[in-house]
């Protein structure tokens, strides 16, 4: 079959993998293609086994792989070939010299910009679809430059705002795509293309365009302003274990407020994910550039909000059990970051059960989707972890249980069988607060929410969810 575009997406992560699947999907009439240095991950988007988990991505990729969807190791031969290149490659922190902890590491971008400038023996439109600082399309502008003959390149800025575990439903049906570019005659025309990809299935109204700063911008923006309300409620769960009130029942009343709105007001152990911390850090970082410390310590503070809200549910675990945990098991309930994702990068989890082995707990690990990637993140200290895909077995034996992610099946599971099968006192920390509080207690559970009154069956009730040891 002759097809009418052909389109290259550079990077075949949790980004790319499932957006280029949505535009093959929408547009049969486009040949998509999708490469990636690490032959491991292409081999597993050619198989069953997909290298993301992501509810009704099996389905989508059943529809269009091999028929204009194609995933292949052969980098330089696709550049070479496609004329629309996304390019979705990770945006790290980085890890070593200026900036380090704090600085995007744009070294995979970079090479992949060079790359494309190797490769092309025609004009190209780059989109960067990965996550950037403001003013890296004028980098990419400058390394693409010295580009032979009359091959140009137009770099235009489409961020993704599609989040895990609903990745499908985000791309099906986005608040918004944006799309920032150079208000030139060229970068009007190379925006178009983009736009007309998109007009397949979103609505006119919905597709916005911008100039090119904008849109790097605001995707750092709108992160920013998700994870700023995750710590500002937390922040305000502390404040409700002091005073009695419940946060749940503050959350309700604050967001129905149409100006506050109710979304991201769930209080929990705090954001995890491969993006929040870092897309803040850079917005911090980027002030920092542009002479803005008082701008770059505000947004920080949501981060240090995030860690200090970590510390607190390990600090009250502690001090509820009566301040030891050295040869005692606990149960944790859920690795990935959120529901409904494999993903365990930069999750809560991680550091929280990094503390309880640092305190000699024996932990138990229980997830349906992000067991593989939590052994992988806790090979270097695993000696005393269990992994048991199946709640029941995991917790039979423990003295706690703490519930780390809000997956689906832990709300609704048999609490009464699994308070017979623990040791004594049944200790329940929800994370989540995701099951039923007043339930588990009466069936003999100590149980400790967030930003809600602890119910102790002990008599001299060591403050519960005190901080102060
Ligand atoms: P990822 O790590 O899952 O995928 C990135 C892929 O790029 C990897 O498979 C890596 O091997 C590949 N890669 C790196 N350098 C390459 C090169 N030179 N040539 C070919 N392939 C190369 O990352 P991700 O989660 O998909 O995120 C990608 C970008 O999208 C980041 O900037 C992120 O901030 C942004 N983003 C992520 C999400 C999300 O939910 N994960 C959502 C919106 C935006
Ligand atoms: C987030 C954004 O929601 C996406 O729009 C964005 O594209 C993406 O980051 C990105 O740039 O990577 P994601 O991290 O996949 O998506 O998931 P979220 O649903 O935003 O959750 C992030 C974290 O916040 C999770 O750990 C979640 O449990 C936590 N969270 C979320 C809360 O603790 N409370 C809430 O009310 C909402």
């Amino acid at each position: 079959m002759k097809f009418k575009k052909n389109i290259l997406c550079i990077g075949a992560g949790y980004v790319g993998g499932p957006t280029m699947a949505m535009i093959a999907s929408k547009c049969p009439d486009y040949r998509v293609t999708v490469v990636d240095i690490n032959p491991e991950r292409i081999n597993a988007w050619n198989s069953h086994d997909l290298p993301v988990y992501e509810p009704g991505l099996d389905k989508i990729i059943k529809k269009t792989r091999g028929k204009n969807l194609f995933f292949s190791n052969n980098i330089e031969k696709a550049i070479t070939e496609n004329d629309i290149i996304f390019v979705s490659v990770h945006t790290p922190t980085k890890t070593f010299g200026e900036g380090a902890g704090k600085a995007p590491d744009l070294q995979y971008w970079e090479k992949t910009a060079r790359q494309i400038l190797e490769n092309s023996k025609s004009s190209k439109i780059v989109i960067e679809k990965s996550t950037l600082p403001v003013k890296t399309a004028a980098a990419m502008e400058k390394i693409l430059a010295p580009a032979k003959g009359k091959i140009k390149f137009e770099v235009l800025s489409n961020p993704e705002f599609l989040a895990e575990g609903t990745a499908i439903k985000d791309l099906e049906n986005p608040d918004r795509v944006l799309i920032g570019s150079r208000d030139t005659k060229n970068g009007l025309k190379a925006r178009q293309e983009l736009v007309n990809i998109y007009s397949r299935w979103v609505p006119k109204e919905k597709i916005i365009t911008t100039n090119i700063w904008s849109s790097e911008l605001s995707k750092l923006v709108s992160n920013a302003f998700l994870a700023q309300r995750v710590s500002s409620i937390n922040s305000i769960s502390a404040l409700c274990e002091k005073t009695e009130a419940d946060v749940s029942e503050v959350a309700k009343a604050v967001g129905m407020d149409s100006r506050i709105g109710s979304k991201f007001l769930q209080a929990g152990i705090g954001f995890g994910g491969s993006c929040f911390k870092k897309d803040i850090l850079h917005l911090a970082y980027l002030c920092e550039y542009y002479g803005l410390p008082e701008v770059a310590a505000y947004w920080e503070s949501v981060v240090k909000m995030n860690e200090y809200q970590q510390q607190r549910f390990i600090t009250n675990i502690l001090g509820s059990m009566f301040n030891t945990l050295a040869g005692k098991r606990i149960c944790v309930f859920g690795f990935a970051f959120k529901a409904n994702t494999g993903d365990t990068r930069e999750s809560p989890a991680t550091y929280i059960t990094r503390k309880l082995l640092a305190e000699q707990a024996l932990v138990t690990i229980s997830d349906p989707k992000a067991l593989k990637n939590a052994a992988l993140d806790l090979a270097d200290i695993d000696e005393n972890v269990k992994y048991e895909e199946d709640p029941y077995k995991a917790v039979a034996g423990c003295h706690a249980i703490a519930i780390l992610t809000d997956w689906n099946i832990y709300r609704n599971l048999d609490f009464r069988k699994i308070y017979k099968s623990m040791i004594k006192p049944a200790f329940l920390f929800d994370g989540r607060n995701i099951v039923d509080h007043a339930k588990c207690f009466k069936i003999g559970f100590n149980v400790y929410p967030i930003g809600k009154p602890a119910m102790s069956h002990f008599k001299t009730t060591q403050k519960a969810n005190s901080n102060s040891r």
